[in-house]
């Protein structure tokens, strides 16, 4: 392939260090009209030089962002009758030296199964799926291939906790990841009034990411309190060794296109909460479901499992083969309450395992924009929230320590059912701490007395 088919662009000083980096992981993460698609093109580009009769991916969050702005570019650049042949219907291009680039967008993160690909190019990773990432990692993985992620830093997502946080802690494996910050002022034909407006218009945190691309604490997470101002869990929160517990609770969360979850949650005996572990798995058999959480019950000794409503038959199956399970209280406002609170007062741990529980108390957002939220999060990235959610405020347990702590007048001034739900909770407290530390709570009883008025 002939070099004269770029059209007469020049790489700016900071897309020649992305562009030189000799690593095999390269995450280029800046603000707003870097010149980032455009450094991914020549990128690949590159690539393809080096490797003339291989094969490539270049991977978009979605089927517009892939169209309109990744491939509209990088056929600007190359276009494709100095390339090859571009196969619309199969998303391939095919170029005349025998290479192949595979156009996919990654909100399937499994469109790129079965490629072996020399080198990947992640548009705008930040909107991916974590699996995105997983699934570009083995397309690679046996041809010793690259990849290249650029990106602004939408959400704390796997571009933070896979590539950014471990290069930035050095932590292992860093020496195979570079990464490249850049400010949108970087790039020298970017609108400077833009920037002003940005910098006069947006909150610091938002600015600093939109146009600095810097990872700072999003607006709008739902339990932003687990994190500190750089965006990083708190520490002491994350632990590696488990204490021993007072008793253990457990949530599932059922699923079959999203994962299927099942997370045990121990309680000390000074009131502190851990997240054990995660069982984080798409189309998951029931009876699979069944087994993990019947071994939960023996490994971590759960006594009681809360799980979604939305499946009563399954409740019923686990009910029925030796799994003690019950609905779960659905009621999401008193159920984030139930985690926020616990994380207010520095009593939520998380086993380092639950690396997709992490991920989603990093992503999980309210809807709308900063200055428009909803009072509901968003509908994603909630699977292990809910989980989590389930096994905390189902059982009254654990928001009893709140109370005791005095954490939940709050709540309690907000919605008068949970005020209902607390009085039931009083009453039955002494004999539910009881009970629950021999795994026997009677949670049947405790469901009939307070009903659908609340749950
Ligand atoms: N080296 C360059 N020479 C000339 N123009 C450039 C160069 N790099 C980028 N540009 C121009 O700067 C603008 C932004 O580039 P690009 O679209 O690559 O940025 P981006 O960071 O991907 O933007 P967005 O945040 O909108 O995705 C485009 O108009 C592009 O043509
Ligand atoms: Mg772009």
């Amino acid at each position: 392939m002939a070099t004269k088919t770029v059209k007469k662009i020049v790489p700016q000083p900071h897309q020649m260090k992305v562009l030189n980096s000799t690593k095999r992981y390269i995450l280029m993460v800046a603000g707003v009209q870097t010149g980032k698609t455009v450094t991914g093109a020549i990128w690949l580009y590159l690539q393809i030089n080096k490797n003339p009769t291989a094969e490539f991916i270049i991977g978009a969050p979605n089927y517009k962002t892939l169209e309109q702005s990744t491939m509209q570019k990088f056929f600007d650049l190359f276009p494709v009758k100095t390339l090859g042949h571009f196969d619309k219907q199969r998303m391939v291009l095919t170029g005349k030296s025998g290479f192949k680039i595979w156009f996919r967008s990654l909100d399937d993160p499994d469109s790129i199964e079965g490629i072996s690909a020399k080198a990947v190019w992640l548009d705008e990773a930040g909107k991916m799926k974590r699996k995105a990432w997983v699934n570009a990692m083995g397309r690679v993985s046996a041809t010793n291939g690259r990849i290249l992620l650029t990106t602004t830093p939408y959400a704390l997502n796997f571009v933070y906790t896979n590539l950014f946080k471990p290069w930035k802690d050095k932590q292992k494996g860093f020496d195979e990841i570079d990464v490249f910050q850049y400010s949108s002022i970087d790039n020298k034909y970017f609108n400077k009034q833009a920037y002003t407006d940005g910098q006069r218009m947006l909150s610091p945190a938002e600015f600093a990411r939109r146009y600095n691309g810097s990872f700072t604490k999003l607006e709008g997470q739902v339990y932003a309190d687990l994190f500190d101002f750089s965006g990083d869990i708190k520490p002491g929160v994350v632990v590696d060794t488990l204490p021993e517990f007072e008793y253990v609770l457990g949530g599932v969360d059922w699923g079959w296109n999203d994962p299927a979850v099942v997370i045990p949650v121990g309680v000390t005996a000074t009131d502190d909460v851990y997240l054990l572990t995660e069982f984080y798995k798409s189309k998951t058999p029931l009876e699979q479901i069944r087994e993990v959480a019947g071994s939960y019950m023996t490994k971590y000794k759960v006594g009681y499992y809360y799980a979604g409503k939305d499946q009563p038959g399954n409740i019923k199956y686990l009910q029925t083969h030796g799994v003690a399970c019950n609905k779960a209280n659905n009621d999401i406002d008193w159920g984030t309450g139930v985690v926020r609170g616990l994380i207010m007062l520095d009593k939520l741990h998380i086993h380092s395992s639950c690396i997709n529980t992490m991920d989603e108390f990093r992503t999980y957002q309210y809807t709308g924009d900063e200055n428009n939220q909803s009072e509901k999060p968003l509908d994603e990235n909630n699977h292990a929230m809910d989980a989590i959610r389930y096994a905390l405020a189902s059982h009254p347990a654990i928001p009893m320590i709140l109370q005791q702590r005095q954490y939940l007048d709050k709540v309690e001034e907000k919605d008068p059912e949970t005020v209902r739900f607390w009085q039931l909770v009083e009453q039955d407290i002494q004999e539910t701490r009881t009970q629950a530390n021999n795994g026997g709570y009677n949670t049947d009883e405790f469901y009939d007395s307070i009903n659908d008025d609340i749950i």
